[in-house]
This record gives C-alpha cells, sequence and structure tokens, in this order.
C-alpha cells in the first residue's frame, strides 16, 4: 500500500516523540512491503517563531493533502502570554476545523504490565482496562454563541440532529468492532440539547441491532469512571462532556506517555497524536515515553488505512517489550530496565 503522511512535530518533546513514530512506520513498510512517504510542517510555537502564526497555510494544506497525519504537541512557556490569537494551541483548533475532525477517539487502556500506575484499587481494576471514548469534537458548547459583559458571561451547548447522528453512528461502528457496548453520555434530566441527543441515539440505535445501548447521565459517569469502570467499553458523548471524561478515564491508567488519540472526518481521514502536551521540561533530553505516538501511529494504520494486522503488530510489540521490563523514566519502577526515548523507539522497531 502506498501512503504518504504529513508529519507536524510541533514544539516541546513533539519532534522527540514524532523521530521514534516515523521510526515504526519504516519498520512496518519494510515488513508487511509497504510504502510509506512522509513530509513536515511547522505548526503552533515553532510556527509562531518562523512565520508569525500558529498555522501556516502551507501546513493546512500539506495535511489535507496527506493520507493521514501525525502531530506532535504544541505550546510551551515562551509562547504562554501572546494573545489568544496567536496562542499555539490555535493551531489545533485550527487543523481540527479546517479538516473537518469531528470524531475524536480516546482509547484509555491499562497494561497490565503497568497496573501498579493505576491510582484505583487491584479488585476495581481486575486484569486491566481497555475503554474507548468517542468524543464530538467540532460542536457543543466550545462552539456555541457566546458574550459577556461587565457582570454576566455566557456560552450555548447546541447541537443539530446531523452532527449527533455523525458522531453517534461512529460510536456505533466502533462498539461494532468491540465488545457490542456502547454508553452514550448526556445530561438529558435538563438539558435541551441532550434530550435531543438521546432521541437521536434511540433512532438509529434500530440500525446497529448487535450492540447494547446504556444511557447514563454524565454526572454518574464521571463516579461510575473511578467506581467500576470495567462495566464501559465504548463511551461516546458530547465535545465538552467527552472532553472531561477522556482526562479522567486517562488518568485512571497511570500514565499520560501511553496514551495514543485520533480525530477523524466523515471519510476515515484522520490526525493522529498522543494525548499528552509538549513536555517542555524534558524537551530534547531524551527522557519523553514515545509509545502514546508510537500507539497513535497504530490507530493510523488501523481507523485511516484499515491496515488491521499492522496495527496488532505494532500493540504487541509495545506490549512485548514492556514484557521485557524495559521503562522510559515515565513508567519506571525498581527492577525494570531504564531506558531513553530513542532507545525506546529502537526496541519497539526490533520487536516488530
Ligand atoms: N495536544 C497538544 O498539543 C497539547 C495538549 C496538552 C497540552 N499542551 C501544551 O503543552 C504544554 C505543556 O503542558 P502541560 O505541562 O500542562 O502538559 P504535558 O502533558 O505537556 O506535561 C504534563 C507532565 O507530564 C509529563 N509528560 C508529558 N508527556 C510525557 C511523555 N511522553 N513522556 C514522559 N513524560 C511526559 C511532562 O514532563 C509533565 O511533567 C502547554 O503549553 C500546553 O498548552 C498541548
Amino acid at each position: 500500500m502506498k501512503k504518504h503522511i504529513a508529519l507536524v512535530p510541533g514544539d516541546g518533546i513533539g519532534p522527540d516523540i514524532v523521530r521514534e513514530g516515523v521510526k515504526i512506520l519504516s519498520a512496518i513498510a519494510e515488513k508487511f512491503s509497504h510504502d510509506f512517504t512522509t513530509s513536515s510542517y511547522v505548526a503552533g510555537g515553532v510556527a509562531l517563531d518562523s512565520e508569525g502564526i500558529p498555522l501556516p497555510e502551507a501546513t493546512l494544506d500539506g495535511c489535507k493533502q496527506s493520507d493521514g497525519v501525525l502531530l506532535g504537541a504544541v505550546g510551551g512557556p515562551k509562547w504562554d502570554t501572546l494573545p489568544s490569537h496567536l496562542r499555539p494551541e490555535k493551531a489545533l483548533l485550527g487543523l481540527r476545523g479546517g479538516m473537518g475532525l469531528f470524531c475524536n477517539l480516546r482509547p484509555a487502556i491499562l497494561y497490565k504490565q503497568l497496573s501498579g500506575a493505576c491510582p484505583l484499587k487491584r479488585e476495581i481494576i481486575g486484569d486491566g482496562l481497555d475503554i474507548m471514548v468517542v468524543r464530538e469534537l467540532t460542536g457543543g458548547i466550545y462552539f456555541g454563541e457566546r458574550g459577556r459583559s461587565e457582570d454576566r458571561a455566557y456560552d450555548t451547548m447546541a447541537y443539530t440532529v446531523t452532527e449527533v447522528e455523525r458522531i453517534v453512528r461512529k460510536g456505533f461502528e466502533i462498539a461494532q468492532k468491540r465488545s457490542k457496548l456502547l454508553c452514550s453520555v448526556d445530561k438529558a434530566n435538563i438539558l435541551n440539547s441532550s434530550q435531543l441527543w438521546r432521541e437521536v441515539v434511540q433512532r438509529v440505535q434500530s440500525e446497529y441491532p448487535d450492540v447494547e445501548v446504556s444511557h447514563m447521565y454524565v454526572d454518574n459517569a464521571a463516579m461510575q469512571l473511578v467506581r467500576n469502570p470495567r462495566q464501559f467499553d465504548v463511551i461516546v458523548t458530547s465535545n465538552m462532556f467527552g472532553d472531561i471524561l477522556s482526562d479522567e478515564a486517562s488518568q485512571i491508567t497511570g500514565s499520560i506517555g501511553m496514551l495514543p488519540s485520533a480525530s477523524l472526518a466523515e471519510d476515515g481521514f484522520g490526525m493522529y497524536e498522543p494525548i499528552h502536551g509538549s513536555a517542555p521540561d524534558i524537551a530534547g533530553k531524551d527522557l519523553a515515553n514515545p509509545i502514546a505516538t508510537i500507539l497513535s501511529v497504530a490507530m493510523m494504520l488501523r481507523y485511516s488505512f484499515s491496515l488491521f494486522e499492522e496495527a496488532d503488530a505494532i500493540e504487541n510489540a509495545v506490549s512485548s517489550v514492556l514484557d521485557e521490563g524495559y521503562r522510559t523514566a515515565d513508567i519506571y519502577t525498581d527492577g525494570m530496565k531504564k531506558v531513553g526515548t530513542s532507545e525506546m523507539g529502537n526496541l519497539i522497531a526490533q520487536a516488530l
């Protein structure tokens, strides 16, 4: 298979970890005889430094013309005092909006090798966790009408049937490929937009008879995630609820350096990135954990290119390197073998 991938390393540890992602792409291309080519683009703080804006047109165009985007992270203290339209984070919103990426997939996986890093009790997590949060990304309260005067401010949560239907369908499709359990999270006891959300889920449900659906209010879902997270497989929810719940879910896995994410458009095109930020405190020091980025590459292969065997191979390689006791500093515990960013990438490539 021939694919062209746009690389957007960004700031801080972004270049350190994207480099390791590319190593894995090359290892997969060699092992499975694919032809993967890449082009690199600037976004975030580096783009502000070189071009005066967080998202140059050439970056968005290059990403749009690619078959998939691998992003590192953007931002850092150097740009924190800039006015909001010039903040590095604007690049993320521009990329998501510009490429129609309405569906955010955030898996929260607790590897059995790292179960000690989970803040929950052993009897709650059992032999591991694997939850997929499907979050709507381009609607809801972050994009609704807003305003403020001296003594009042408001934000509006609005959804159309079309917006709800397309994300809910993604939720059903993903549930079909997993254990066929879908939990739709809303606040339908209070919010009109949530009542509409629930009606759409109930209507669409008949088209996916193999998927078992439950509905949960968001306050209860936040509680259930720490009380009994193993009841969840796929959670589908709105932009703000998904933002909060996916962070909560990721924290119960104990390590921010391990979790990938995908942001998808309707046609399966996607941008893939680790969930963590640019970690300026460890940038360029060979300390960053590249596994979240490497697993983001696996998601790209699975969700955009339908290369399932290749995606499984990457995930198995990560698991086997963890089995052998190799750990970057963020997941290191006594008795394990400490390695840097680059060596972790090499070990996973070799395991492939
Ligand atoms: N998607 C993005 O690009 C994104 C997301 C979140 C934050 N940010 C930006 O990143 C900058 C730093 O933000 P922050 O400190 O709140 O969050 P962060 O995720 O960058 O770092 C939080 C902590 O986790 C550690 N960490 C993060 N990723 C790691 C990895 N792969 N391996 C080992 N340790 C890792 C860091 O060293 C730090 O101690 C800010 O400018 C913020 O706006 C960007």
